[in-house]
């Protein structure tokens, strides 16, 4: 059965909006766990535009499930990690002038860095994923690295506009899996997912978890987090 981990980054934006103490992501993450969420995800920016070392700190303590760390592949980053220990860290690209993660990592440029951070963070015990596009060279350029998992990016999927792009789209993830599945490579998936366009990716299996934030929250600033993130367990569930 696939495992949620709700990203609670929005609640911080919230916060950050007013640059007061509330809503606080660390209240969030402890409701989504109430919830039955299997794990919470927050992206540590370079520029902290949302998540604060005082947010990462703080859930470590408390988190009672698994912290999944989204971070820039830099110095800085990794030795947050390696003080903070997350259960796992997803390596993201990140670039300042973006809303929000744009594209996937590409690790056939950037294999010698990956390689010997993947090491680093491995040997203090963390789970290391690499966020990707579903794209053969990247899924075997992982795999070559030494990653533990990826994760698969699903934007391109969740911005279709016609049937034939999202059967293509599907398509791509669908083969994305598969070679994952020869290699070993454990596979998460996320970006863009909400209610609706996750269904049919639910129906490919091999899907170990999903990584959910802006639908999530934007149905809990409505609904409450606790309905919202008991409504997507739901689907994702089955
Ligand atoms: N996975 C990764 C690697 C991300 O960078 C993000 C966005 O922070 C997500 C999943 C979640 O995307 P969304 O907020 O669109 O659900």
């Amino acid at each position: 059965m696939a495992k949620l981990s709700v990203n609670v980054d929005h609640i911080a934006t919230i916060r950050q909006a007013r640059g007061v103490s509330e809503p606080d992501p660390v209240a969030a993450a402890v409701l989504a766990e109430l919830a039955g969420a299997d794990g919470i995800t927050i992206h540590l920016r370079e520029d902290r535009r949302h998540i604060q070392d005082r947010d990462v700190d703080i859930l470590r303590q408390t988190i009672k499930t698994r912290l999944n760390l989204e971070m820039a592949l830099t110095d800085e980053m990794v030795s947050i990690a390696l003080k903070t220990l997350p259960d796992s860290v997803t390596l993201v690209p990140e670039g300042r002038h973006e809303l929000t993660t744009e594209g996937g990592l590409d690790v056939v440029l950037l294999q010698n860095t990956l390689k010997q951070k993947i090491a680093l963070l491995q040997q203090a015990g963390i789970v290391v994923s690499l966020f990707i596009e579903p794209n053969i060279e990247q899924i075997k350029a992982s795999h070559k690295v030494g990653a533990d998992y990826m994760e698969i990016h699903t934007g391109m999927y969740c911005e279709v506009r016609s049937e034939a792009e999202r059967r293509e789209q599907l398509g791509r993830i669908e083969l994305a899996i598969s070679a994952a599945r020869r290699l070993g490579l454990g596979i998460n998936a996320g970006h863009g997912l909400d209610y609706r366009n996750i269904q049919s990716v639910l129906a490919l299996p091999g899907i170990e978890e999903f990584n959910i934030g802006h639908s999530i929250i934007s149905r809990a600033a409505l609904v409450g987090i606790d309905r919202a993130v008991r409504e997507m367990l739901a689907l994702v569930k089955g």
